[in-house]
């Protein structure tokens, strides 16, 4: 660890853990990184503000109510369960996988389920060593600690978790240079949940200090109607089968988004008077949302048809797309082309973004033979994550 990670000159008498608090922000931790939604978008993977009260609502509070996720449901039930037979708090547990699928609601079960206090926090606002300790020092016995997004964790801060991990010790440093001394301080045993929707980014050394990796994968259709019955359940909705599988497939695989989308066909139906939503009342309000029967919004459409119209299929550059639709690149690379791509309707190659026949498709066009050509452009490797 960095002897010299307290920058803060200290006066006598002064300890220095924790050097948050004083106002100053050293970078932002604000929205870097991450997907946004843009104002138009229902369905993006990430939580707006407002929406995290209605969403805690309809968290499940334990593994038996999480639904899907079978083999990772199973494999955390049985670590949680080894370690209520040991007695001991349980291995760090490491959540990965997009937006909206679960990890931090798998980090509050773990925390209900072993009966123990659950502190939160996240990467982005640790941006000190100080701020780690000062967390870490108030843990008590056996508290679970929910670090999100733990990719975004300062360096510092990512080697003092190191040790805090394997021994339960940190070492606090007192004092500058020559003159630094660093004070061993004692933690008691706690479990960290980290989740990181990049697991490619996290480090060797701390991927390997935690004792279980639970990744998440997209939904099924069928899965999502289950989330969406319980969902539904809760808020005392009547829907059919069909209306649910409506709903379903336009979630994008993403229980967030199925959820949001409930509400959104919910106010619609409330409007029209009408009691039991089916298929058709669920499409006609998600068609009026502009969210179409694949899960493409306003904006992956866009993208889509200029592809198309503009570039006959491209492969076009980024930024040339991206003016093309009226929006900032990263909002286009991060919010649109996740989808797409996995959607198997937008291509990335190195010469630039080409749409794939299922995107003539879903546009109801055909495909010229010449785009047809460009869409053999061998792909662009994407960096494996995880
Ligand atoms: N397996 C699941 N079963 C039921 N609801 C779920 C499930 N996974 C996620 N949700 C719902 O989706 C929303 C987002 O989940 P969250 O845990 O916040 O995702 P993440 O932290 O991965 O972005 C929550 O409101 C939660 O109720
Ligand atoms: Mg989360």
């Amino acid at each position: 660890m960095a002897a010299n990670e307290e920058s803060i000159p200290l006066l006598p008498g002064q300890i220095s853990i924790g050097n948050s608090g004083s106002g100053g922000s050293s970078g932002s931790a604000g929205s870097g990184g991450l997907a946004r939604n843009t104002a138009s978008e229902l369905a993006g993977p990430v939580a707006e503000p407002e929406e995290r009260e209605l969403e805690a609502a309809l968290r499940p509070k334990n593994l038996d109510d999480f639904v899907g996720q079978e083999r990772v449901r199973k494999q955390l039930g049985l670590v949680l369960a080894a370690s209520k037979i040991r007695g001991r708090s349980a291995d760090h547990v490491l959540m990965s996988g997009p937006p909206g699928l679960g990890k931090t609601t798998l980090a509050m079960i773990v925390a209900a389920e072993m009966n123990a206090p659950l502190r939160i926090s996240s990467g982005p606002a640790i941006q000190h060593a100080g701020d780690l300790a000062a967390i870490l020092s108030s843990l008590t016995e056996g508290e679970v600690l929910f670090l999100d997004e733990i990719h975004r964790m300062s360096r510092p801060a990512e080697e003092m978790l190191y040790m805090a991990m394997e021994d339960f010790r940190v070492d606090i440093i007192v004092g500058k240079g020559a003159g630094a001394t660093a004070i061993p301080l004692e933690l008691p045993s706690f479990t960290l949940v980290g989740a990181t929707t990049r697991a490619g980014l996290l480090p060797g050394p701390l991927r390997d200090r935690f004792g279980f990796t639970g990744h998440l994968e997209f939904y099924s259709v069928a899965e999502l109607e289950l989330v969406l019955r319980r969902s539904a359940g809760m808020l005392d909705l009547r829907l059919t089968s069909a209306g649910f599988s409506e709903i379903a497939g336009r979630s994008r695989g993403t229980p967030r988004i199925a959820n949001r989308l409930l509400r959104r066909v919910r106010d619609w139906a409330l409007v029209h008077g009408i009691e039991s939503i089916d298929a058709r009342t669920a499409s006609a309000a998600l068609d009026m949302y502009e969210v179409d029967a694949r899960g493409l919004d306003r904006l992956d459409r866009s993208v889509l048809q200029a592809l198309v119209n503009k570039f006959n299929g491209g492969p076009v550059g980024l930024s040339t797309l991206a003016i093309a639709v009226g929006e900032e690149p990263e909002t286009v690379e991060t919010v649109a082309e996740p989808f797409l791509v996995r959607e198997g309707l937008l291509g990335r190659t190195p010469r630039g973004r080409i749409a794939l026949p299922a995107a003539w498709e879903h546009l109801g066009l055909k495909m010229p033979g010449n785009a047809v050509a460009a869409a053999m452009l061998p792909f662009e490797e994407e960096p494996r994550e995880g």
